[in-house]
């Protein structure tokens, strides 16, 4: 079990950036990415839809023989976790619980515990985010933005055009008046998008990369249920 891939989905490229935390924490475990690019964008569709598909991308990782899943996708944690974890029978990571734990876990210290979460129209009105931020925090004040013009730059790699700038600045204008401690990447594309969000928001604002730290999530997943690979796996 131990020598098996964890598998990743996602609805797209995006969700390489979390494959990148999770090879960068994990350099011995082998991975499986699924990028369901035929029918990307996830994060403006039904619930049905998006939960039709994670459970079709999970059941398809799982015939591979995968020993744990990581739910990549955003929009698919914040819709379709549970049902994934009945269907599937392994463990399963996802996105929103780490990055809303880490979210909370930066602003300590803040009198007022500010988090903005920016992600995709679908994962907004799940309010997983929201829910999952104020578990960790009762205290927490939080206000969530859908930045949905951010999916189709990120896949263009549009990522310091002056139109990117402009759509940001019009994107995170809500968030910008909130003024958080902490803004959670609530999409696996936002963190391609990062120094043009950084630039818009300022210095001041702590980004939470999701990915980053669902990867500290699975490592430590791994190591409590006895499934971290004891292989040596050389190179890059
Ligand atoms: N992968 C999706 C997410 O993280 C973003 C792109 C989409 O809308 O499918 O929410």
């Amino acid at each position: 079990m131990k020598d098996r891939p964890i598998g990743i989905f996602d609805s797209g490229v995006g969700g390489l950036t979390v494959y990148r935390a999770l090879h960068d924490r994990l350099p011995n475990e082998r991975f499986v990415y699924l990028g369901d690019t035929a029918r990307v964008p996830y994060g403006t569709k039904s619930l049905e839809t998006v939960e039709r598909y994670a459970i079709e991308n999970s059941l398809f990782l799982a015939s591979l023989g995968i020993k744990a899943l990581v739910v990549a996708c955003n929009t698919a944690s914040a819709l379709a976790l549970p049902q994934i974890r009945q269907r599937i029978g392994l463990d399963v990571v996802g996105v929103i619980g780490p990055g809303a734990r880490k979210a909370v876990e930066v602003t300590k210290g803040n009198s007022e515990r500010k988090v903005g979460v920016i992600a995709t129209e679908a994962a907004v009105a799940s309010n997983a985010y929201f829910e999952a931020i104020r578990r960790a925090s009762g205290s927490a004040s939080v206000l969530q933005a859908a930045c949905p013009l951010f999916v189709p730059l990120a896949e263009e790699n549009w990522i310091s055009e002056p139109e990117t700038f402009t759509i940001a600045r019009k994107h995170l204008a809500p968030i910008i008046e909130f003024e958080p401690d902490a803004l959670v990447l609530g999409c696996t594309h936002y963190p391609i998008l990062r120094d043009v969000i950084g630039q818009i928001v300022g210095e001041s604002v702590k980004l939470i990369d999701s990915g980053e730290a669902a990867a500290d999530e699975v490592a430590s997943m791994l190591a409590d249920r006895g499934l971290a690979s004891d292989e040596t796996i050389e190179g890059p």
